[in-house]
């Protein structure tokens, strides 16, 4: 096990580590596209992105056959893929993947000699109303390629600590010796990590802390949702999540036309109201329309929040 400055640290080890100047790993998308850096920040490696199938129906669905067509677009552009990355839950979306969804594209991998590092950021922020709990990838029973399967975790968002910046790579001994080395210059300090060692020792406020997370952040999602339904009458389309800080909205019913100029057109008047909302295409998403708007904020917060956007909708249907 590794422990660096937050996933972010991690994931730009990994692609040191693991891949060579100009490799490019496979990711689905739309995504936290921070990534883009994180991956480049020490290397020239890249991401290509393989499409959430559906978009055009407003669905998101994670399937081997995106990554396929990912690495024979990128084999055709000359490009080495080293690995693929996978984000359970997801972010912008929100959907969590049960080992059924992730074995095909672990095999896929496996059959290809590819790396895969599985960013679990978000595992303990799920929503009560799951009919099955999340599985975390470390308690498959079978892996088709443990050598090549990377765990990513950090404290960011489970445990709302982002500007602490400790994250954790699970992997094989080979991989974390060689991460070790370089991660000396991302070490968390003693202390904040002695400080986070106290903390999971306490078992039993863990357990409560997660479990009135989930509650919270469950009823706040919800309530957030009905709050942009009514608000505008049921043309904001909320995507029905399952995990995360995010609500994943259709805004397409707003737009004077399918476009991203359009998208980024109300992005800017929202941006002008006074709220940051994050569009679409900024995560690569392939429909125009879509934002990411975080809930996992005070109360008075959503109340404000939500006065803004209603005045920049307005201004963007009556002015242009
Ligand atoms: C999917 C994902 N991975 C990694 C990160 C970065 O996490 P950290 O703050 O621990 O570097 C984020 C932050 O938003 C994220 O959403």
């Amino acid at each position: 096990m590794v422990i660096s400055n937050g996933a972010t640290c991690v994931i730009t080890l990994l692609s040191y580590v693991l891949a060579d100047d100009g490799d490019v790993f496979l990711i689905s998308s739309p995504f936290y596209t921070v990534l883009d850096h994180d991956v480049n920040v020490l290397t020239k490696n890249s991401l290509v992105r393989c499409p959430l199938l559906g978009q055009e129906k407003g669905e998101f669905s994670l399937h081997v056959d995106s990554y396929k067509h990912g690495y024979e677009k990128a084999q055709l552009d000359g490009l080495r893929v080293r690995g693929i990355i996978i984000v359970n839950p997801g972010n912008p979306v929100g959907d969590i993947y049960d080992e059924r969804t992730l074995m095909p594209i672990l095999e896929f991998a496996a059959e290809k000699q590819l790396h895969v590092i599985v960013d679990e950021i978000y595992a303990l922020s799920t929503f009560t109303t799951l009919h099955e709990p999340f599985q975390s990838i470390l308690s498959y029973k079978h892996l088709p390629d443990p050598k090549r399967t990377h765990f990513v975790w950090a404290f960011s968002k489970d445990f709302s600590m982002s500007g602490v910046r400790v994250g954790v790579l699970y992997s094989s001994i080979e991989v974390c010796m060689i991460a070790s080395k370089v991660n000396f210059s991302f070490l968390p300090s003693g202390a904040v990590q002695g400080l986070m060692m106290s903390l999971l020792s306490d078992k039993e406020w863990t357990n409560r802390y997660v479990r009135t997370n989930k509650e919270r952040l469950t009823e706040k999602f919800y309530s957030v949702k009905k709050q942009l339904e009514l608000m505008s009458d049921g043309r904001i389309k909320v995507y029905e999540a399952q995990a995360g800080l995010f609500i994943w909205a259709d805004f397409g019913l707003y737009l004077n036309e399918k476009s991203f100029d359009e998208e980024l057109k109300l992005f800017n008047m929202i941006f002008d109201a006074g709220l940051y909302i994050t569009c679409g295409k900024i995560l690569g998403c392939n429909e125009p329309g879509w934002f990411r708007l975080i809930f996992s904020v005070k109360d008075s917060w959503i109340e404000e929040g939500l006065i803004r956007l209603k005045t920049a909708l307005n201004k963007y249907e009556f002015n242009t």
